[in-house]
């Protein structure tokens, strides 16, 4: 069977996930919502690389990259980048497959200045809100529409 590829990529602060604002992001750390999100999809149908960084220019990198690789879609969780990086959006414009943003938490209830995503711009779907689950529908949204 030929599988779905995906790529994954969490920003800043992500890594800290379980002792970051637990009341906002749950207690999940990312390895376990990693662990989740693969148990749920199931790996034989999928393989994803889950890719973090702090680094604003590591990211750019690992998106040029991609540009070159064969997947079906890339799912991004920017973090804070999402609010201020013009490169990250710049080097999302290089891609040629679906690009789902997402955002555990629901940044429109949250600071006004979390409303504006320059990341975004760039992207074809974007997800909040959902918290742990969001990759996991971003990833299993795009294995619906392989299959259809
Ligand atoms: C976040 C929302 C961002 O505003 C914040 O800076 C993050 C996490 C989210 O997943 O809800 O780091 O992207």
């Amino acid at each position: 069977m030929v599988k779905n590829k995906f790529l994954i990529i969490n920003g800043p602060n992500l890594n800290m996930l379980g002792a970051r604002e637990p009341e906002i992001y749950g207690r999940d750390s990312l390895k376990d919502v990693q662990n989740w999100t693969e148990e749920k999809l199931g790996l034989e149908s999928v393989s994803i690389e889950w890719f973090q960084s702090n680094i604003e220019g590591e990211i750019v990198t690992k998106i040029q990259l991609a540009s070159k690789d064969k997947i079906n879609a890339v799912i991004i969780n920017p973090g804070a980048y999402s609010h201020t990086s013009v490169a990250i959006y710049d080097a999302l414009k290089l891609l040629n497959v679906p690009i789902i943003e997402v955002h555990l938490s629901n940044t429109h209830g949250r600071e006004s200045f979390r409303s504006n995503k320059i990341t975004a711009k760039a992207s074809t779907i974007i997800m909040e809100g959902l918290g742990k689950q969001s990759y996991f529908q971003a990833v299993y949204s795009q294995v619906l529409k392989s299959d259809s």
